[in-house]
């Protein structure tokens, strides 16, 4: 197997800047050395920057969202060509890079005539859409936008829109109040910390792992920093209390690689400029490397189907 690193140094998803120092952050913590440990053939095609854009005006109810209509251009391209090579992860950059890498993910899986599925590991759901959203960031619409969601003025067109029954998001606990009417109004499955401290973490995601696999989908995974307790991954600009914890974030990607459904990967919304010592970029990498098959011992895959 071979893993395509895809640096993508997007910080037009919000005011606060330095989620573009992501992508070196997670290179310097040892992201390649992680996987090509495990045996994996890794690609790094460098850093992306935005298609050509409008310069954004200073006002507007939006922030930046010229240069993310950029960026969104070139990341569905770019995502879409390395389906054909591998395995791509994309080294975020803030949450606004996965307009472009799910929607770019999706085209390949209808060019092979598949479903593509979504794991939205995150505090947030990210479910607004430009008219919805009150802090105009919109590192908080990816969900919105490849669902099919309306209003995204300016982007490109959804041509394979992501269903909802497709769209997995576990580890919720700060949601707003359009966001919650919508999904309500919509078939996201979705999992609050609530319920995974009543139930577990394994539950709900083997359940959505059955459902990709009975459907021979393509699955991407979205991992957000903040999805992790802020305890443990202090480098992001929206910390929420109360998020995983290291061992419920390794049990998701143990899982994860045990199913063998993983086709794409976002590492997103590392801010370095925040982080400790690297240790949320270390913690990222870690993950990353689960997700890929590091393990104390050896297990079988698992088949969910
Ligand atoms: N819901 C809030 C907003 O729209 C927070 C979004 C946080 N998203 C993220 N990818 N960190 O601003
Ligand atoms: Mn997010
Ligand atoms: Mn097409
Ligand atoms: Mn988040």
């Amino acid at each position: 197997k071979t893993c395509i690193l895809i640096g993508a140094p997007v910080d037009s998803g919000k005011r606060r800047a330095g989620c573009l120092m992501g992508p070196d952050a997670l290179r310097t913590a040892g992201l390649t050395s992680a996987l090509t440990g495990l045996g994996l053939q890794v690609k790094d095609f460098g850093n992306l920057v935005p298609a050509p854009h409008d310069v954004d005006s200073e006002d507007g109810p939006l922030y930046a969202p010229n240069q993310t209509i950029g960026w969104t251009k070139q990341l569905a391209e770019t995502a879409e060509q390395a389906m054909d090579c591998g395995l791509p992860i994309f080294l975020g950059g803030d949450h606004a890079l996965s307009l472009g890498s799910v929607v770019g993910v999706a085209n390949y899986a209808a060019s092979q005539g598949r479903p593509q599925f979504v794991l939205w590991l995150d505090a947030h759901t990210d479910f607004h859409t430009p008219l919805t959203t009150d802090s105009g960031n919109l590192h908080g619409t990816p969900v919105g936008y490849f669902t099919g969601r309306s209003d995204f003025d300016g982007f490109p067109e959804v041509e394979h829109p992501v269903p909802e029954d497709n769209v997995c998001m576990i580890g919720l606990r700060s949601v707003d109040t359009p966001e919650r009417e919508a999904l309500e109004a919509s078939d996201i499955r979705r999992f609050d910390m609530r319920q995974i401290d009543e139930a577990g973490i394994a539950g709900p995601l083997s359940g959505f792992l059955e459902h990709v696999a009975r459907n021979n989908g393509m699955l991407h995974v979205s991992l957000d920093v903040d999805f992790l307790d802020p305890s443990v991954a202090p480098a992001v600009g929206t910390t929420v209390p109360g998020g995983a914890t290291v061992r419920e974030a390794h049990l998701v990607c143990e899982m994860l690689h045990d199913s063998g459904l993983m086709t794409s990967l976002d590492l997103v919304e590392l801010n370095p400029f925040l982080d400790e010592r690297g240790r949320t970029a270390h913690l990222m990498v870690d993950l990353c490397a689960s997700a890929l098959g590091r393990r104390v011992f050896d297990r079988p895959t698992r088949s969910y189907s």
